[in-house]
């Protein structure tokens, strides 16, 4: 006689009871890895938070085991990460063994949704063919002085009358304070949205609402730096299948990003785009693919704003503490430029000159890199060069942060901010800023995969300090007791926790 047909609720229960059973398994089994297999000295910690203690930020806490690790490497384990500050590793991972460290899939999961297929995102063929096409833009010389154009055209029209009419509102010891990370991140959105597609948000006219995109860009960038430190993938998995909570928003945030990406290349096609200079026109002349060229568009608009607006936020927190530094800096523009602080920039090729400045820039990326540490996932087992060995399916993460502070590689004065290290001859007339050990300054990663947007981010940073500190007297609204360094509010790129408040006064008027 034939079996009887098993009725589908007696075939879908024992199915749903095992598939459950698997989820739960596989979550208590990556708690477990994650929080009760280690005991040792650094996890303890890690897990009890006992070093908020005496660390201020994570970052300081690590350079500090790092710094006094004799290879320079650590280890988490119940992170199962490996992290370094040591050079060689860095070279070996970034470029001697590239294929052996790729960003790998369990990134790719967390940021796929948000970033798609885009150059941040792949490795492999993928990656290759849009690092090529980018660099055959990115590196052209026209390309440098369209970004010169646009940063100083922002900086004029938006940046510096901003800072104006607030000071002008705001005289006297009791004048309001202004949050200057809120407009760095403003004004590196108008920037790199002109920069990457010809279209101008705004961000910098307070009048004007902040636009849909940014707000919306600002919360699916947050929401999946977040995915990264929930316990285990699994948890934020179920919400996403379950559409719940901070997966719901996210799911939200990038419909309206997807909807506004879209518009903005329906309207390049429409307007057509053969003899436009923004970089999306550049890439439609030869991709037609519409939702790579979404993908394009965000990581574009991740690389260059929230970097930048980072490096800005730290140089003059820098600043503000080092009058020194700002009066030779002036110095400097006047001899270069022409005395005075409405003297401005004639062109590209006369920033080049700014040397002490460049040096200044470089010098406080060394302490405070926008991006300050970086990760990838080990595909077969390895050894690293101090002897580490690295199983497969291991997160090795090396440490800018840390290498900024490592005697090893900055000498004694490693902690001091001085941006002559930077400079031939000490500074001395003639002299010109030295190239950095990319494994030893990977501020802009280094390798196979180093920076794109390394020579447009130099020349916008140089733009705006300068343009600030020639016009603008910046104090902190509240001053740090000595040698404290800013808190920072954890996510993918450094941001400085209750912003940089600050007061504006124009140079004149002192
Ligand atoms: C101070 C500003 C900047 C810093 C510190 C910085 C730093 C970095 C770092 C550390 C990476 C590697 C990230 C990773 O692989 O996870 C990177 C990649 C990249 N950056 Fe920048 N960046 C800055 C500005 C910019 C700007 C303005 C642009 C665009 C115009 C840009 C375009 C890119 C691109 C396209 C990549 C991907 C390269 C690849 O994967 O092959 N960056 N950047």
């Amino acid at each position: 006689m034939a079996e009887p047909i098993p009725s589908s609720s007696g075939f879908f229960l024992p199915v749903t009871i095992l598939v459950f059973s698997f989820f739960i398994l596989q979550l208590f089994r990556s708690l477990c890895q994650r929080y009760f297999w280690c005991n040792c000295e650094i996890c303890r910690a890690y897990l009890s938070s006992s070093w908020t203690k005496q660390f201020g930020n994570l970052c300081d806490w690590y350079s500090h085991l790092l710094k006094n690790s004799p290879t320079n490497t650590i280890h988490i384990h119940v992170l199962g990460n490996t992290i370094t500050a040591n050079p060689k590793n860095v070279e070996y991972m970034l470029k001697t063994r590239f294929d052996n460290f790729p960003k790998g899939k369990p990134f790719s999961a967390i940021l796929g949704d948000f970033l798609g297929c885009g150059i941040f995102n792949v490795d492999g063929d993928m990656w290759r063919f849009q690092r090529k096409m980018a660099s055959l833009e990115l590196d052209r010389y026209s390309i440098r002085s369209f970004a010169f154009e646009i940063v100083n055209n922002e900086i004029e029209r938006r940046l510096i009358p901003l800072l104006s009419t607030f000071s002008a509102s705001n005289r006297g010891p009791n004048g309001s304070v202004l949050d200057l990370q809120d407009v760095f991140r403003r004004f590196s959105f108008d920037s790199i949205c002109r920069f990457s597609f010809g279209l101008d948000p705004m961000c910098l006219e307070m009048s004007v609402p902040m636009s849909e995109f940014a707000v919306s860009f600002d919360l699916a960038s947050r929401l999946s730096a977040e995915r990264a430190m929930k316990a285990s993938p699994l948890v934020w998995k179920a919400k996403r299948v379950l559409n719940l909570g901070s997966e719901r928003e996210l799911r939200e945030a990038i419909n309206v990003i997807n909807v506004l990406a879209k518009e903005v290349i329906r309207q390049k096609r429409k307007r057509g785009f053969s003899n436009h200079k923004d970089l999306l026109s550049r890439f439609m002349r030869t991709v037609n693919d519409e939702s790579f060229l979404r993908d394009i568009v965000v990581s574009f608009l991740l690389a260059g704003r929230d970097t930048v607006a980072s490096a800005l936020t730290s140089f003059f927190w820098l600043m503000a503490n080092h009058r020194d530094v700002v009066v030779a800096i002036r110095a400097e523009a006047d001899q270069v430029i022409g005395i005075g602080p409405n003297q401005s920039l004639k062109s590209f090729k006369q920033m080049q000159e700014l040397n002490y400045l460049k040096a200044a820039i470089y010098e406080s990326m060394r302490l405070y890199p926008p991006i300050q540490f970086d990760s990838k996932f080990c595909l077969n087992d390895d050894v690293l060069p101090d002897g580490t060995a690295v199983k497969r399916g291991t997160r090795v993460t090396y440490h800018p942060y840390a290498m900024g502070r490592l005697e090893e590689i900055w000498g004694s004065d490693c902690a001091e901010f001085k941006p002559e290290r930077w400079l031939k001859n000490d500074g001395v007339s003639g002299s010109s800023v030295l190239p950095e050990n990319p494994f030893q300054y990977p501020v802009f990663q280094a390798g196979l995969r180093v920076c794109l947007g390394k020579e447009m981010a130099i020349v916008e940073l140089m733009s705006v300090a300068l343009s600030l500190l020639r016009r603008f007297h910046i104090k902190l609204a509240s001053p740090p007791p000595c040698d404290t360094h800013p808190r920072f509010s954890p996510g993918l790129t450094a941001t400085f926790s209750g912003g940089l408040p600050v007061f504006v006064e124009e140079r004149e008027k002192i």
